[in-house]
């Protein structure tokens, strides 16, 4: 089999910032080399007292920043769609705890990230709510009956994970004790004005025309079904952390849709009391928050009281970082386009995004999922140079 990962002389160049932030590259990149199916190692075994993701957050000194990718399990793998093939629903794949565990450390065996995040879908949380849905192949989530009016809003219950999804922790359980703390075990949920999205369109949508009908025309009715989400996302994040997640992140995919002063109605007040309900109970438990097309919106991210903003790649790295300000943490941002590219611009980018993140506070990572396609042999690469950098 041909050689996945490209070798990094220990003198190679460095690579500087292009921006003018002043920050400067810092890191050796290491001696790497891997192949697809092989483990992806690491030149120098890292201590594992507390995941080195949870270190970063918490601004401890780290010798290279943490790595994960989001929808780093899923269907660019071939050991998932093998698995497909004998588990051919989404639904089941994601409600099983066998497969759950499955297919959460299908990643973990060949990359090592630093961040194993549960496998589970935003809207898995929806049946028990009382709002059936479904996922189905090429055409993605599908509620079977959208929410559209104040008596719809009525019939949403409010979610009890223990009953509901009893499945998701007890396979954070067994994922915590399979990791061990080599590596960070990721819960996540989906953002109440995201969740609100696919309800009302009921689906994945272009223009959020119905959402936007539904708010800019009867915003009680919205500020309800939102209100009912935020409290039972809240509860979520709690339930997962009691089952073994050590950091959750809240997915706003589609927050960006609106603009900042309907933000600020619709998505922010209801983040904000997520994390609120979660500092409560929690006040240690990293929160992370992610949205796409993040740039015009991303000091208000900061508003909300969240450990980590996630960036999404349309934004520069070393501008987000002076934005957001020190004290918060960033994960991201390199364009999942980038994995399409050759290994050499691939290591290019990884060299780019950590220089302008700079040595503080940094998880690295895409600045959105996986895309379909990726060569699995170039997602390998991106971990061994990860995994070889060192500040
Ligand atoms: O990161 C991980 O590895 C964990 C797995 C994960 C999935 N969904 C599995 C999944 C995560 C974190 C999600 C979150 C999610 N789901 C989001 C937020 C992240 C984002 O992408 O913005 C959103 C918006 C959804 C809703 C959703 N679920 C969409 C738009 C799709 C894609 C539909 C398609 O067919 O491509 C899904 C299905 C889904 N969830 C897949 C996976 C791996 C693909 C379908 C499959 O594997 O069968």
């Amino acid at each position: 089999m041909a050689s996945a990962c490209s070798t990094l002389g220990v003198n190679s160049p460095r690579i500087m910032p292009r921006s003018s932030s002043g920050s400067q590259s810092r890191f050796k990149p290491l001696q790497v080399h891997c192949t697809v199916g092989e483990l992806v190692k690491e030149p120098q075994a890292t201590s594992t007292d507390e995941p080195l993701l949870l270190k970063a957050v918490h601004g401890e000194k780290v010798e290279r920043p943490p790595v994960w990718l989001m929808r780093q399990a899923g269907r660019y793998m071939q050991s998932y769609r093998t698995l497909c093939e004998k588990h051919s629903s989404f639904r089941e794949r994601s409600e099983n705890v066998d497969l759950v565990v499955e297919i959460s450390l299908q990643p973990w065996k060949v990359f090592k990230p630093d961040g194993v995040i549960l496998f589970s879908d935003i809207l898995t949380p929806l049946t028990g709510m009382n709002i059936p849905f479904d996922i189905i192949k090429g055409k993605g989530p599908i509620i079977h009956n959208p929410l559209r009016s104040a008596a719809d809003v009525n019939e949403v219950t409010s979610f009890v994970p223990e009953e509901s999804v009893p499945y998701v922790g007890e396979a954070l359980r067994i994922l915590r004790d399979e990791v061990k703390n080599e590596s960070a075990v990721l819960g996540f949920v989906g953002a109440p004005f995201t969740l609100a999205s696919y309800v009302v369109e009921g689906g994945s949508s272009k223009h959020f025309s119905k959402i936007k009908n539904l708010a800019f025309s009867q915003p009680k009715v919205l500020h309800a079904l939102l209100a009912k989400f935020a409290d039972s996302m809240a509860r979520y994040v709690q339930y997962q952390a009691d089952h073994g997640a050590q950091a959750v992140q809240i997915f706003d995919s589609w927050a960006t849709e609106l603009s900042p002063v309907d933000f600020e109605e619709f998505s922010l007040p209801y983040l904000k009391h997520i994390v609120d309900r979660v500092r409560e109970t929690h006040p240690n438990l990293p929160l992370i928050l992610y949205a796409s097309g993040s740039g015009g919106l991303l000091e208000r991210f900061g508003q909300t009281g969240v450990d980590v903003v996630s960036l999404d790649w349309t934004v520069d790295m070393a501008e987000g970082r002076r934005r957001l300000g020190a004290d918060v943490a960033v994960q991201g941002n390199v364009d999942p386009g980038v994995l399409f590219g050759s290994k050499d611009f691939i290591t290019a980018r990884i060299h780019d995004t950590v220089a302008k993140a700079g040595s503080h506070k940094h998880i690295l990572n895409l600045g959105h999922g996986i895309v379909l396609g990726t060569p699995e042999e170039n997602v390998a690469h991106f971990f061994e140079v990860a995994k070889g950098l060192r500040y």
